[in-house]
């Protein structure tokens, strides 16, 4: 079995990420899954380059931080042959309509002037980062569910029409932190690349910070302590963060909380708690360039070569070579 999931440097790490993704990746790792920091997407809107090989290295530092395997770790872009030949041979099995259709090329799209072709082919990019590896379980946030059903579609097609290379992937949702919401904003998602950070807690932010943006958050007049995402999606946001940091349910923990104040502080404390080794051994491994550099190549290695052997086959498969 083999666990296969991405993180975009488009911004600092952030508490949805951490929840809904990279913590749970640390604590369900087998011996074959690979966590990669997908550097690639980060480039399908206005990016700075410098600032991207810096937000690469932090991530790829908070992945190692948060515990996963040095040996499970990689850079996109260090493989930088693999993935964008894959992509291109997808790309000749995936239409038009269908990348057309996502919903995340649609939400960013909107509105803009100077859409990069990439913001719509990036799906594709993901697909082949999945189909690459032979990845069969894809854990991501529920805002990816769509890209991995494209996998699964385009691996099932390429399959029929030139011969079995691709392992069809599934997607697995978090139990719970599947959509952390904007402490400030919690009609929309927390992200990296929010505007404002007000309602947005970074795993790198001091304990000070986390506890502002905490207290701030945005709740409701109701002054009811209940887990109602519909009804209350502040509160049930601020149940949902401290339930995917105790283990419990939102539910149980709306019992056991007495008002908005104090619940903003067991969130507030239950977080700070849970991110204080990570900043700390973050920061370590940042300032230890010699070994992130070694780990990275080491990385770039094994994932190669798990990548070639399928790579070659596809190619040859669709007629080339
Ligand atoms: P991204 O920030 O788009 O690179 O996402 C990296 C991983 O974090 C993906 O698996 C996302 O689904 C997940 N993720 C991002 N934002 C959130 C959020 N607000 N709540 C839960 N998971 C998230
Ligand atoms: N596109 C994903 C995101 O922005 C990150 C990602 C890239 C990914 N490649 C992937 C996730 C492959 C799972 C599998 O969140």
């Amino acid at each position: 079995m083999t666990s296969l999931s991405g993180i975009t440097p488009s911004g600092h790490v952030q508490l949805g990420n951490y929840l809904g993704a990279v913590a749970r990746w640390a604590r369900a790792t087998t011996p074959d899954d690979l966590y990669f920091v997908s550097d690639l997407h980060a480039m399908t809107s206005a990016h700075n380059p410098a600032k991207l090989r810096a937000l690469t290295r932090e991530t790829l530092a908070i992945l190692l931080a948060v515990g996963i395997d040095p040996d499970l770790v990689f850079v996109q872009s260090d493989l930088l042959a693999e993935h964008a030949s894959m992509t291109w041979v997808l790309e000749c099995v995936c239409t038009f309509g269908e990348a057309r259709r996502m919903i995340q090329f649609k939400e960013k799209s909107q509105g803009q002037s100077g859409v990069r072709l990439s913001l719509l082919t990036y799906p594709v990019l993901m697909v082949a980062d999945i189909l690459l590896y032979g990845a069969d379980k894809v854990p991501v946030g529920a805002d990816q569910a769509q890209h991995v059903e494209l996998a699964r579609t385009l691996a099932k097609r390429f399959n029929t029409q030139y011969g079995e290379v691709f392992v069809v992937p599934e997607l697995v949702l978090p139990p719970a932190a599947a959509r952390i919401r904007d402490l400030a904003d919690p009609t929309r998602k927390m992200a990296k690349s929010a505007r404002n950070s007000a309602g947005v807690v970074f795993v790198l932010d001091p304990p000070d910070l986390i506890q502002r943006k905490i207290g701030r958050a945005v709740t409701d007049g109701l002054g009811r302590l209940a887990y109602d995402p519909d009804g209350q999606p502040g509160v049930a946001n601020l149940l949902e963060i401290l339930a995917a940091c105790t283990g419990e349910s939102p539910a149980d923990l709306a019992e056991q909380v007495k008002d908005y104040a104090s619940l903003k502080s067991a969130v507030a404390e239950a977080v700070i708690e849970e991110l204080r080794d990570v900043r700390k051994r973050t920061v370590e491994l940042i300032d230890d360039r010699t070994e992130l550099d070694r780990i990275r190549a080491a990385g770039a290695r094994r994932a190669r070569e798990r990548a070639r052997p399928r790579l070659n086959g596809a190619l040859r498969m669709a007629g080339l070579g």
